[in-house]
Formats: C-alpha cells, structure tokens, sequence
C-alpha cells in the first residue's frame, strides 16, 4: 500500500513539473503588448459577479460610460456585459469559470470585474477554484498593480504583486497523500519573477522614483524565494538609477505600521501570497479594502477589480444598495488610465479623493444610516464635472 501511495504522489508531483515547464517555454516565447491606440473598438468587458457585485458594477459602468460618452458614440469603445460569472453557474459547471464565460472574456480587450464567491471546504458550493485566481492565470495577468495613497500622512505606496506563480499557481493542485499527509506546492519561475520584477523597476525610473523594495522569506522558503530575490539582483543592474533593497515579509508587515519608517517605502514588489496579505493591510491605512482599485496587467489582457469580497453578509441583512462602489470604481480609473485615457482617470481619481475622504457630502456606511451606491455615484458624476475639481483636491492634499 504504501508504494502506491508513493507511487500516486510521485505521478502528482511529474505531472505538475511538465505542466510548469511547459509554462515556462510558453513564457520564454514572449508576446507584445497590446496598443490600445490602434484598436477601435476597445471592448471592456463588465462582468457582475455574485453578492454586491451587480450593484457595484453597475454603478461602475454607469460613471464609466458617463465619462466615455463620446468614446462610445464614436465607436472607440464598446461595453459588454458578462452575466455568467456567478456562483450559480460557475458551480453548475464545476468550474472555476466556464468554457463560453471564457470565450466571452477573451472576447474582450479589458475586463471590469465584480467581486465572485470563492468557495471553500465544507461551504454549500462545490469546493471550485476562485474566478479571480483562474482570470488571472488564464488571461496570464502576471502584475496585480495595486496604489495606496494617503497623501497627508506621506503614504505613496505602489505594490507589484505577482499574480500567477507563488502559492497560488497550484492552490488547488495540491496533493492529500494519505489521511495525515497533505502537501501545497509554491512555484516561482525565473522568467515569471523578471517580468514582474521589471514592471516594478521600469515604474520606478519612469516616475523618478530611487527605491524598490523587494519582499520575501527567503531565510527560510529558500528556493523559490530565493530564486525571486537572485532575479531581482540580476534586473536590478539594469536600473543603476535605482536603490533596491530586501525585506522579509514579517518586518515589513511590521514596518508598515510605523509612521517613521512607512513613508519612505515607495515602490513594493512581491510573489503572490505576500501581495496579497500586504496589500489588504495597506490599503487599511487608506480607509479599508472598500477604497482600493486592483489592476492585473497582462500583455494581451488586463482585467481591474476592487480588492475586497462580494459582501454575502450585507446582501442576507438586505444592506446591498449601501454598498460602496468606490473601490470598483477606483479600479475603473486605473483602466482609463491604462487604456490610454489618462486626463479622465485623473478626474475620476480626484473626485474619489474629493468625495470619500475630504468633503464627504455624502458619506457610505454600508447600511441605511448612509447614502446608497447610486447616490455616491451621483455625487462622483457631478463631482467630475466640477471645473475647480483639481484646485479643490490640490487644497485638500496640501
Ligand atoms: C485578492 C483576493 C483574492 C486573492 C481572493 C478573492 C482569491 O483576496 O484579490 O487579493 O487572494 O488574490
Ligand atoms: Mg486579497
């Protein structure tokens, strides 16, 4: 018995190297970035989602194609709706994201996406893999770019978060070998850790900024840490403008806290797992994971999503109209940004500023006590229009 189980394990374990190294060859190919510029229309895609996810996305789309008016109207950009990104039908499928909800996605140029159920172990769904995870690794979003802000006590973070290797490539190719024995693989790649290491190093030079922090365990989850902290060294010698340093993730987590140190961290870079944990915590010094875009940039797609859940407990007590977009809507301006509409994310940028964390005429409490999404997303629109925005914002963040 005990061969077998071996036996099974080693099978396991060959059939992830095979599938890794064909990734690998995959990515050692390359492809070329998308030129937003020469494509009309550019199709974003808006997929709903589960819980709160409709309600936020709406009001998304709607201050969006507000926004986007003439675009649309002249054909540059066309929006389409992607229902069957929800629980329902993804475990109906038993999959992470169905086969046409896939086709559809690819479709598109860009995606807006709504918050999803992620099922676990021992919850009403099939125990599926999380739709944002399979996006991500499908679409090969390898950067989850994400900014926190907090201009008066001097926090301008940008972390680069690798977003298809680490802990997440195999989260749900891990091996129960007997009932004691449990095993989860991390994989990092070289060419997967310099293309994200890149971004971060490229960031920094074009915006004059002299520091990259790049954070692992490499004391202790030697290989592949290890592996990612040599690529950084090696890119690093292409940017000698820039200082770069190494930070364990446990101090940084620390440091992130103190009000000394924090400011003078600028640009982050770091695999999967730790993005994901750091970047929760830092967006908390901004006013909650409700106030923080993510971006996840791939060559050819690029998909942009709040950070936070669908909210399941403010849908069951009837609370989902309150809900806060601005953390979509947030993501929505890095899109415009990133698809080359830089002038309308700036406003958009600023009237979230504006309306969430300095005039607040309207505040969002999640609950009835405060204004719905709808009426925030009002307050946004009018806002946008305001021609003393940039005079306001410049007056609130001196
Ligand atoms: C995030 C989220 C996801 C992640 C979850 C929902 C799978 O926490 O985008 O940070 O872990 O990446
Ligand atoms: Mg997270």
């Amino acid at each position: 018995m005990s061969n077998d189980v071996i036996e099974r394990a080693k099978q396991h374990f060959a059939n992830l190297v095979e599938q890794q190294l064909a990734r690998v060859d995959k990515m050692k190919q390359g492809e070329d970035w998308v030129d937003y510029e020469k494509l009309k229309p550019i199709i974003i895609g808006v997929c709903w989602g589960d819980g709160i996810g409709p309600i936020i996305s709406q009001e998304t789309q709607r201050i969006l194609s507000f926004l986007l008016e003439d675009e649309v109207k002249s054909g540059k950009v066309e929006f389409r709706t992607i229902e069957g990104l929800t629980i329902e039908n993804r475990a109906k499928h038993k999959k992470a994201i169905p086969d046409d909800v896939l086709e559809e996605l690819k479709a598109c140029h860009v995606i807006l996406k709504a918050p999803t159920t992620t099922p676990e172990k021992g919850d009403q769904w099939p125990n599926i893999e999380s739709a944002n995870v399979a996006m991500r690794r499908y679409l090969d979003l390898f950067a989850n770019v994400r900014p926190v802000k907090v201009p008066k006590e001097g926090i301008d973070w940008m972390f680069f978060r690798e977003n298809t290797e680490g802990a997440y490539i195999l989260g749900s190719s891990g091996i129960q070998v007997t009932g004691d024995l449990a095993f989860d693989f991390k994989v990092i790649t070289r060419q997967g850790a310099e293309r994200i290491l890149r971004m971060a190093f490229d960031y920094a030079a074009k915006n004059n900024i002299n520091k990259v922090t790049v954070v692992t365990k490499a004391n202790v989850v030697k290989t592949t840490d290890g592996l990612f902290l040599e690529v950084a060294g090696e890119v690093a010698k292409d940017y000698p403008q820039v200082e770069w340093e190494g930070w364990y993730i446990d101090i940084m987590t620390a440091k992130l806290v103190d009000p000394k140190r924090r400011t003078q961290f600028r640009v982050i870079v770091l695999p999967n797992l730790y993005g994901d944990i750091l970047t929760d915590e830092a967006a908390e010094f901004q006013g909650g994971v409700g106030t923080a875009g993510s971006a996840n940039i791939g060559k050819r797609y690029a998909m942009f999503e709040a950070i936070h859940g669908s909210a399941p407990r403010m849908m069951k007590e009837g609370r989902g109209q309150y809900a806060d977009p601005s953390s979509l809507i947030r993501a929505g301006a890095m899109m415009l940004r990133h698809i080359g509409f830089d002038d309308k994310a700036e406003k958009l940028e600023m009237a979230l500023d504006v309306c969430g964390q300095y005039e607040k005429k309207l505040v969002i409490t999640g609950r009835d006590t405060g204004a719905t999404a709808e009426e925030f997303g009002n307050y946004l629109m009018e806002t946008t229009m305001d021609p003393k925005l940039k005079e306001k914002w410049e007056g609130y963040v001196k």
